[in-house]
């Protein structure tokens, strides 16, 4: 018994410990059409976000917001969202893998 125990535990012990993924942002859906659930852009002119810096996907979202980067259709997306729905788009696109882009 005891070296089945021992043997659970260091099986246990040795699985690795995997971040949780992030849940999917329930606004999600204002910009899959243009940079793709996974973070690779379905549309010409629309950057790959799939794996980007958190702290860059962070600050760029607010500066779309703000206007200080003056880009009209991300203002508009970006426009309505609070600071915590950004940040969960950033912490989104920034844990996915980039993949081949959709052709
Ligand atoms: C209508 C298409 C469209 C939609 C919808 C859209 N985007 Fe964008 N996005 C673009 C384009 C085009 C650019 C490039 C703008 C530029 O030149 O700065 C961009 C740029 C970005 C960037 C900057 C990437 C970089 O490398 O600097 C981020 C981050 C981003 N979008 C996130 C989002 C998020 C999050 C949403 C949803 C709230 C969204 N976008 C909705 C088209 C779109």
């Amino acid at each position: 018994m005891r070296i089945l125990t021992t043997a659970a535990l260091a099986l246990a012990l040795s699985t690795p410990v995997l971040a949780d993924p992030p849940a999917k942002p329930a606004r999600l859906g204002l910009c899959a059409a243009c940079h793709g659930e996974a973070g690779m852009a379905r549309i010409p002119g629309a950057p790959n976000l799939a794996g980007q810096k958190l702290d860059y996907l962070r600050e760029a979202l607010r500066q779309y917001r703000d206007g200080r980067r003056d880009i009209p259709v991300m203002r508009a997306a970006t426009g309505p969202l609070t600071d915590a729905e950004l940040d969960q788009l950033a912490e989104w696109y920034s844990a996915q893998t980039p993949s081949r882009a959709a052709p």
